[in-house]
């Protein structure tokens, strides 16, 4: 972040931001809740009462915009893509005539020769609430080479999302929204170092910490409930409970319908929670299927059903990537990795960095205003830090900078990791104020949409009933303190995905349509047109290999097959590899089916990377034996794996 440049002219008045033409506010507190989670309240698993999956027959209420397709236009902020509002019946089940969505949608045309021409293919950047329309700005371009321009790319704000009307409307202006999330992420985490250390002897500040824990819990848990009260008490009741993915996965129908594409069947690739929404597509309308590429694979069964062990069990490679992080440091050694040292192993490292966190957790660091941010820095920040890093091996060498400056004092670096990146888009100010004149939403913080957004989305598709004992009414410390502490014992980054599923604890808006399952071929999954295709990393943070192939069982060998890739970071682009890049092209040009495991493997030189050989351009050694399609694809594969935002 080029921080310095900003610092003359951003006017900050007490807590108040004036304008200025480059603002914006990234939290990474809040940054950090890649992917998703929460709930509908109900006694039923399975099928709820959705419609009957009848194959071909056009979506319902969806007649009069069938006939006039998708009305495509020049998008008015980047005039390379093409733009459309696309309206949608609010609820498929029970459609109503004025009861009507509108999808903000985007694409990419394909660049290549008419006869290369492949038709859509739909992608989603996860979440959920991730804003498709501003994901595909930035990453579509780089998606739509490494598939030689064959498909036009298109991607949609999700209902409940960004410029998708109706909004929720729990806060007028996102802004206030902003402002209810920043005192959530000033919580910080409880931080149980007890937990992590190697032994069972609580240092001073730790002591302190687990002390001040309950306090964590109670005033958090009531966070969530001021939330959902936001949402109860001002939003727009019929769009939040026609949010969840049920929901979503019809929108995608009538989209397809729409471009007349349904005989060929959905072209898409999802990541992260779009791999959740690309499942349940698969498990809703198997017969529309035609490519479909799961990219760093959740877990939908725990998702829908038990978002408790959903997050549990998503936390199992975890320690594997922070340990990749510590081992490849140590080996990159001081000119590479800034928290390395002559002959400093990995285990030392990671010493240096639980002593930092204990002595923040005693004496919390004075920052001074660093031109974005200011305050104080917490043992919850490098923890949060660390979280945020591990999705993306791009980020490492900054991580270790900052770390290793917060070491000598200096915790600058580390504050404005997780803190407002900058202050363009955190100010009050119209939603309709935009070049679209439309309702849109600005980032709360750069690599993520809204947090209210995942919310609604995530806490619709679940059992509320798998957090919330039943008969509970108030804010209990005690329950929620139970599965944090379990969390924080899987994981060292386990609080802070625990933060995020309690956010379902109180949401008590029902979804009118949510899919539970079937999700195996013994609880009555129907085949795919074609065999869906799961890849996940085998070290990824947040989206286990232990998911891709419980999910691709659960598919059946008819229906699914398993692409792995020894790597590190979330979904394939985090640590790019030629062979996966190969795999999924030969899988989307002709139909080539990976065998069932087919492992790749990240190519060499991206971990800590000599910046010497970078600044020559030579991003690896065998570069320079690549042909020149070869090289456009792996230049493509380094946009996406330096992009800012992280897929979640
Ligand atoms: C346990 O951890 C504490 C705090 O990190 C340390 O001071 C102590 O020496 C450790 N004890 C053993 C037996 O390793
Ligand atoms: C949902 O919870 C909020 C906050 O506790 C409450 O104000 C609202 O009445 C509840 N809504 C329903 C439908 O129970
Ligand atoms: C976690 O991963 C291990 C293998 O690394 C596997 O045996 C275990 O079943 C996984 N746990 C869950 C909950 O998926
Ligand atoms: C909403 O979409 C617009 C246009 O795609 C984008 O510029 C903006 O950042 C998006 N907002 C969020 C919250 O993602
Ligand atoms: C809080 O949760 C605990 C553990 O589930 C339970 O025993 C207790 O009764 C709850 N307290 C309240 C006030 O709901």
């Amino acid at each position: 972040m080029d921080s310095k440049g900003d610092i003359e002219n951003v006017n900050l008045l007490s807590n108040s931001l004036v304008k200025r033409n480059k603002t914006r506010w990234a939290i990474g507190a809040t940054l950090v809740f890649l992917l998703l989670q929460c709930v509908v309240s109900g006694p039923q698993l399975l099928l709820s009462p959705l419609f009957t999956p009848t194959s071909q027959a056009p979506p319902v209420g969806m007649d009069s915009d069938l006939a006039s397709g998708i009305s495509w236009f020049a998008c008015p902020d980047v005039t390379e893509f093409d733009c459309a509002f696309f309206s949608v019946p609010l609820s498929y089940a029970t459609p109503v005539p004025d009861e009507r969505v509108s999808l903000a949608l985007r694409r990419y045309p394909a660049t290549a020769p008419k006869d290369q021409y492949l038709g859509t293919l739909f992608t989603n950047p996860g979440g959920p609430g991730g804003s498709g329309t501003a994901y595909l700005v930035e990453r579509g371009p780089a998606l739509s080479k490494i598939l030689s321009g064959r498909y036009d790319i298109l991607s949609w704000d999700p209902r409940g999302v960004n410029m998708t009307t109706p909004p929720l409307g729990c806060y007028t202006t996102d802004f206030a929204e902003f402002l209810q999330e920043f005192k959530q992420t000033q919580l910080g985490l409880p931080m149980s170092p007890h937990y992590t250390l190697a032994n069972d002897t609580l240092s001073p500040g730790a002591a302190a910490a687990q002390a001040g824990a309950d306090e964590w819990y109670l005033r958090t848990d009531a966070y969530y409930q001021a939330t959902v009260s936001s949402c109860a008490k001002n939003g727009n009741s019929k769009i939040l409970s026609a949010v969840s993915t049920a929901h979503v996965v019809q929108d995608i129908r009538s989209m397809l319908f729409a471009l007349g594409e349904e005989d060929v069947g959905l072209n898409y690739w999802g990541f992260s929670y779009g791999t959740i929404l690309g499942a349940t597509f698969s498990a809703m309308f198997p017969e529309l299927l035609h490519r479909v590429l799961l990219d760093g694979v959740s877990d939908s069964v725990t998702y829908t059903r038990d978002m408790y062990t959903w997050g549990k069990s998503g936390m199992n490679d975890t320690h594997l990537v922070w340990e990749g992080f510590l081992k490849e440091c140590a080996a990159a050694g001081p000119t590479r990795c800034a928290l390395a040292g002559e002959g400093r192993s990995a285990e030392d490292i990671e010493t240096l960095v639980w002593e930092l966190e204990e002595r923040l957790l005693a004496h919390p660091m004075p920052v001074a205003y660093t031109g974005l941010n200011s305050g104080i820095l917490t043992a919850s920040d490098v923890r949060l830090a660390i979280f945020a890093a591990l999705y993306k091996p791009f980020a490492w060498p900054s991580l270790a900078k900052a770390l290793a400056a917060a070491i000598s004092g200096d915790g600058g670096p580390l504050i404005d990791m997780n803190g407002f990146q900058s202050l363009d888009e955190r100010r009050d100010r119209d939603p309709l104020d935009n070049v679209f004149h439309r309702y849109m939403a600005r980032p709360l913080s750069k690599p993520v949409g809204s947090p209210l957004s995942t919310e609604a989305i995530m806490c619709s598709d679940t059992l509320r009933s798998a957090l919330l004992p039943p008969g509970a009414t108030e804010p209990n410390q005690t329950y929620f303190r139970q599965w944090a502490e379990e969390l924080a014992l899987q994981s060292p980054t386990g609080e802070n995905w625990a933060r995020w599923i309690g956010r379902c604890r109180w949401w008590n808006v029902t979804a009118a349509e949510v899919y539970r399952g079937p999700w195996t071929k013994e609880e009555g999954l129907r085949k795919t047109k074609f065999p869906v295709v799961f890849f996940s990393m085998d070290a990824d943070p947040v989206t286990p290999l232990s998911a891709a192939t419980s999910m691709a069982s659960g598919f059946g060998k008819d229906s699914a097959t398993l692409v792995i890739n020894r790597g590190y970071g979330h979904c394939s682009i985090a640590h790019p590899s030629m062979c996966v890049a190969k795999t999924m092209r030969a899988y989307f040009f002709d139909g080539v089916v990976p065998e069932w495991g087919t492992t790749c493997t990240s190519d060499p030189g991206q971990l800590f990377p000599d910046s010497s050989v970078l600044s020559q351009g030579e991003h690896v050694p065998h570069v320079a034996s690549m042909t020149a399609e070869d090289v456009e694809i792996w230049e493509a594969l380094q946009t996406l794996a330096s992009s800012e935002h992280n897929m979640w």
